[in-house]
């Protein structure tokens, strides 16, 4: 079974442009990135190492953000890094603003084993 599933997760107003933010959606950490009016959702997690996306650097003419371990840069359009040492891409979510709150949206599927996975959404959308 698949659902998808919106969750609000702060105003809009509370992240300035250039920054990442982390949430927590329905267990899963997802760094929100605002580059301008556009907002990108992709999974927290390096996937060199166990580290926080969302302490990186945002790199706002190549959309992408930089690992703060050891330096990979993932594309927030893709989730693919662009650079070493990772070469795993992290999954992509869907972001959106409604009535002023970004909602992110992750696709969970059950599998027969009853243990949920989270099935990336590719794309995003702005204001
Ligand atoms: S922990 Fe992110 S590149 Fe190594």
């Amino acid at each position: 079974m698949n659902a998808q599933v919106a969750t609000p997760v702060f105003a809009f107003d509370e992240i300035e442009s250039g920054t990442a933010r982390k949430v927590v959606v329905r267990g899963v950490a997802v760094s929100v990135v605002r580059i301008d009016d556009d907002l990108y959702a992709i999974g927290d997690v390096c996937t060199h190492a166990e580290i926080s996306l969302s302490d990186g650097e945002v790199w706002c003419e190549e959309r992408q953000i930089e690992c703060p371990k050891h330096g990979s840069a993932f594309s927030l359009l893709t989730g693919e890094p662009a650079t070493f040492p990772a070469t795993q891409p992290v999954p992509v979510f869907e972001a959106s603003v409604l009535d002023g709150q970004v909602v992110v949206t992750v696709g969970i599927d059950d599998v027969d084993d009853g243990a949920a996975t989270i099935r990336p959404t590719i794309g995003n959308s702005g204001s």
